[in-house]
């Protein structure tokens, strides 16, 4: 039953506020005000009750002395039948706190509204999660609550920061003239590398829509479209394996520009980023942000995204060690392999057990095992490796790899590509449990001339290591002489580690991406089937363009000095790509189904796993 005296028992012209709970100030002492709120917690000091009123903007400590008013008076049952979380309206006049009783803390900790009147205006049930700032319920348990999780301060930050940021971008791009344009949703399948998720059509019976992996082709026919300056806070889908940096549905900051190079697209996206990190978080980043070759990139960190903020470069030892007689490493250079090696500083201190730790990880990156030699004051080595290495031979390694005293070395000994991952990950990972992975600092870096195309052992044929509208660096570039060695004009911007976004300079000749697709395995019919339009689009003036996407939930995350890009989406799903609060995904009516004309397998598929 509704309460009939407190529960909205006024008009809204009464119980409307004059401020937010975060506005009042001592210059308001006096001023008789009206707040609304959330009772984040009630104080009971007999017939003296202190509630801490709080909103999106802040807190505001209420005092309501029933003294006045006498037991049994609507005030003190109000008062005394308050409980967390219930929605109130409050009038009263603005007083100093007690000299003493200030809380610094707090923007109004100087305050008090010394309570009048009082309104509740919806009642609460106890709250199902913890909602405090650091809160213990499980998170599975707080996305199922996710409106409530919501009511966390670190998460109304996120999301008005992200909002903020945002902000800052859409001004600084309409500032140097781009054009917001919005792309379609429902779609048809653009390649991006991930599995696509489908939408059934009605009227067109056993055919589908796809929802954009990223709006790439759009963009680019925008150019076509003579648009010049194109950019979108886009929505992606992508159904992949999900981690922390990946969501099935998320966001990019998505442009695209007509009659550039490299350095226009780079120029603008730093100014991008630099503008929002400027407004949002008064941080003057420098440009122009550094730039690294792929190449480099692999050779000294060992991934294609790579943490500048420390160093711990990963060195190649083949020449110190081709003769050492340790199978392992000898047998990995006779295969055509390497043998790199990273220092780990302090790293002799380093217990058994976190030595093998660092094993198990190079296991799950691909690695057979993982070599190790701590080097002791003395300059002796142990560990492994150390038995196959003595007098001047272990010197040279040593100085190598400028190895100090009280280090520990790590060894990697496989193929390129696994020498790279291993050690770029265990690089990583040593650099957090060393704390050389500063949250505050942001070491940007443009990673440039990725290789157009990727061997996929799992399909046997070459694919676009970025998109097949990439350009290569050479128009003319024979792709039959060696697809390995051809130069793309794709370029990435890594922050901490992390891929904040990719780009490219685009085919605009119709010829080349012919061929492109021709030798990516795709039939004239094919392409013509999926990219006929694009195709057809070249046939009428296509200006030279490239372009770039950035994901705004990393970037957001980042710059929050959060590990999961979860903490800056509302309403984000679990990695098994669901919804915890709403359920989804969830079974339709067998009418649905049949309207659509489709028959779900699903009880099948269960029978036979
Ligand atoms: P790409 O596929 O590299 O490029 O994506 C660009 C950026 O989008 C973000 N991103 C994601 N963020 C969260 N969850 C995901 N599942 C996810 N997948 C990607 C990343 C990534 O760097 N059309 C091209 C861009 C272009 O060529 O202009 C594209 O989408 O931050
Ligand atoms: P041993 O015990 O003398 O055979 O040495 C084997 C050592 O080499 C162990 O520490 C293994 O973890 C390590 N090891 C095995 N395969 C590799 C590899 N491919 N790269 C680096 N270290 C390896």
């Amino acid at each position: 039953m509704i309460e009939t005296t407190t529960f909205m028992t006024s008009k809204p012209a009464d119980w409307k506020r004059t401020h937010t709970c975060g506005a009042l100030r001592k210059e308001h002492v006096g001023q008789t005000v009206r707040l609304c709120g959330w009772v984040a917690n009630r104080r009971d000091h007999g017939r003296i009750f202190f509630v801490d009123l709080r909103d999106r903007y802040g807190i505001t400590q209420l005092t309501i002395d029933t003294e006045r008013t006498g037991e049994g008076s609507a005030l003190f049952e109000i008062c005394t039948g308050l409980g967390a979380e219930d929605v109130i309206s409050v009038a009263g006049v603005v007083q100093p706190r007690m000299a003493g009783q200030e809380n610094k803390e707090r923007a109004t900790g100087d305050i008090e509204i010394h309570v009048t009147e009082i309104e509740k205006l919806s009642p609460a049930e106890p709250s199902p999660i913890d909602l405090h700032d650091d809160s213990e319920t499980a998170i599975e348990r707080r996305l199922e609550y996710r409106y409530l999780d919501l009511r966390r301060a670190p998460l109304q930050k996120a999301l008005v920061f992200r909002s903020r940021f945002v902000l800052a971008i859409r001004r600084c791009l309409e500032s140097l003239n781009f054009v917001e344009v919005e792309t379609p949703i429902l779609t048809k399948a653009t390649p991006e590398g991930a599995r696509d998720y489908l939408v059934p059509s009605r009227v067109h019976k056993g055919k589908f829509y796809a929802l954009p992996q990223s709006p790439q082709i759009f963009k680019q026919l925008c150019m076509v479209a003579g648009l010049d300056r194109y950019y979108q806070i886009a929505r992606c889908f992508r159904d992949e394996d999900l981690r922390a940096d990946r969501q099935p549905e998320f966001t990019q900051l998505d442009v695209e520009m007509s009659f550039v190079d490299e350095d226009d697209v780079l120029e603008v996206l730093e100014t991008a980023v630099q503008a929002a990190f400027r407004d949002v978080m008064g941080i003057e980043l420098q440009r122009p942000f550094p730039r690294m070759d792929y190449r480099e990139a692999m050779e000294k960190y060992g991934l294609d995204k790579p943490d500048v903020r420390f160093g711990l470069e990963l060195v190649d030892v083949a020449s110190e060690v081709k003769d050492c007689g340790f199978q392992v490493f000898t047998g990995a250079l006779e295969r055509g392999g390497r043998v790199r090696a990273l220092r780990v500083p302090g790293g002799a201190a380093w217990s058994r057990k976190q030595i093998d730790a660092l094993g198990t990880l190079a296991q799950d990156y691909g690695a057979k095992g993982l070599a190790w030699m701590k080097v002791a004051d003395d300059g002796s080595a142990s560990g492994p490796a150390a038995k196959w290495f003595e007098g001047e031979a272990l010197q040279r390694l040593l100085a190598k790899i400028s190895v100090e005293s009280g280090d520990l070395v790590l060894f990697a000994a496989d193929t390129e590509a696994v020498t790279s991952r291993v050690l770029g990950e265990l690089r990583n990972h040593v650099g957090n449990q060393l704390g050389l992975r500063d949250p505050n600092t942001f070491a940007f870096v443009w990673v440039l001339h990725f290789p157009m195309f990727e061997w996929s052992e799992e399909k046997q044929r070459w694919q676009a290591l970025h998109h097949p509208f990439t350009a290569p660096r050479d128009w003319d570039a024979d792709l039959n002489a060696d697809p390995a060695n051809v130069e793309s004009r794709a370029y990435d911007l890594v922050l901490n580690g992390w891929e904040l976004g990719s780009g490219s300079i685009r085919i605009h000749r119709r010829d080349v991406q012919e061929r492109i697709f021709d030798f990516l395995g795709l039939s004239k019919g094919e392409a013509q089937e999926k990219f006929g339009f694009l195709l057809s689009a070249f046939r009428y003036g296509a200006p030279p363009h490239g372009g770039f996407a950035m994901g705004i939930d990393r970037v957001v995350a980042l710059a929050l000095g959060q590990t999961s890009i979860r903490d800056v989406i509302a309403f984000p799903k679990t990695t098994a790509a669901a919804c915890l609060m709403t359920k989804a995904p969830s079974p339709v009516t067998q009418e649905q189904l049949d309207e659509l004309a489709i028959a779900s397998t699903a009880k099948q598929v269960e029978a036979t796993e």
